[in-house]
């Protein structure tokens, strides 16, 4: 008896909420396309590891409103692991695999490029807190982070108020200002800074002339937002840095305390700031991150089943296409600025 067909299926790079509903949404139709799907865990470790496991329709019921991945994640690369891609390819051999359905962002998705033009049939989903997927308008989790984002300014904002500070708010967009200019244009914020336009010293000034100039009116309160990759060109202290399990470093937080320092010293105002941090990655995805995971996940099916590898899931206005992953590894997308400048418009 011919045995029955395996697609495989993984989540890489951090993890956001939706990561579930795809997972759900993917395993559940290609079950009804006749597939067997195997869940390999942690990223591609799974397959230097061998730690995989058979998902069926039980193991992904009840976790459409979940966060995080039921299939764990981790940042670790084949391409920087000693026989890192024949070790992949080995283990997608031993199971018998026909495909792999690659959930990540910019960074597991041009791995999932390599190995595909290395030979491996892969077949892509975009998710990423960051929105920084080119291709895609949106990618699973941003707009749940958004949520939480905006949710977090409009408290800021009253005890802002009650006490006629500046209140800074750090969000995560280690290369992009995506959460940041969302959330800040939905809370009204009255600066935003993201690393698309870098802070220098005249720039710096103007926000300041800005926050002051505010303060004098009746004492009033703002709300600056800043994006944790935003360049500082006037200091460079006070970032924090992660270093990856495979030996890459990468800058993290820490911008928001370093601003928020030189506000209150050059205007006098009294100047608070907080970070969201991984709150913002975590917890329960919004409706409209559960649909889009469940579009995609759908969407992945078919394109498995045309045998359409080395393309990924993308949203284009209100269409779910298909677009080709070696387009997606050009770069990063970078935030709208026709967006950013509707959200200036109500700056100060
Ligand atoms: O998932 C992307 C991202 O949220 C970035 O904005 C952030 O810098 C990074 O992840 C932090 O991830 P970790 O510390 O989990 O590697």
């Amino acid at each position: 008896m011919a045995r029955q067909k395996r697609i495989g299926i993984l989540t890489g790079g951090g993890d956001c909420p939706g990561l579930n509903a795809a997972i759900r949404a993917t395993v559940k139709t290609a079950i009804q396309t006749g597939y067997e799907v195997i869940g390999i865990r942690n990223a591609w470790e799974g397959f230097f590891d061998e730690e995989t496991e058979v998902l069926d329709s039980a193991k992904t019921s009840g976790i459409i409103d979940r966060g995080g991945t039921i299939l764990g994640t981790s940042r670790i690369s084949p391409l920087r692991v000693e026989n890192g891609p024949e070790l992949v390819f080995d283990g997608f051999e031993k199971l018998g695999l026909e495909a792999l359905v690659v959930l990540g962002g910019e960074g597991t998705l041009s791995v999932a490029t390599q190995l595909f033009k290395m030979g491996l049939p892969v077949v892509g989903i975009p998710k990423t807190i960051d929105n920084d997927v080119m291709e895609t308008d949106y990618t699973i989790g941003f707009q749940t982070a958004v949520q939480i984002a905006t949710d977090a300014l409009d408290r800021l904002r009253s005890t802002a108020a009650s006490h006629h500070r500046v209140m800074l708010l750090e969000v995560m967009g280690r290369h992009t200002g995506w959460i940041a200019t969302y959330a800040g244009m939905a809370n009204g914020a009255d600066a935003i800074l993201i690393p698309e336009i870098p802070l220098d010293e005249e720039r710096m000034e103007q926000l300041c002339q800005m926050l002051e100039q505010r303060n004098r009116i009746h004492r009033s309160f703002s709300i600056v937002v800043i994006a944790e990759g935003t360049k500082l060109e006037v200091e460079n202290e006070g970032y924090s840095f992660a270093v990856t399990p495979d030996g890459r470093t990468y800058r993290r937080g820490g911008i928001g305390a370093v601003i928020g320092g030189i506000i209150e010293k050059k205007t006098g105002i009294e100047t608070r700031v907080s970070s969201l941090d991984y709150i913002q990655r975590g917890g329960t995805p919004v409706a409209y991150d559960r649909n889009l995971a469940i579009a995609f996940g759908v969407k992945a099916t078919r394109l498995v089943e045309e045998k359409r590898y080395g393309e990924m899931t993308a949203l284009k206005g209100n269409s779910i296409i298909a677009a080709p992953l070696e387009k997606m590894a050009n770069g990063i997308k970078k935030v709208d600025m026709k967006v950013y400048k509707v959200a200036e418009l109500f700056f100060g």
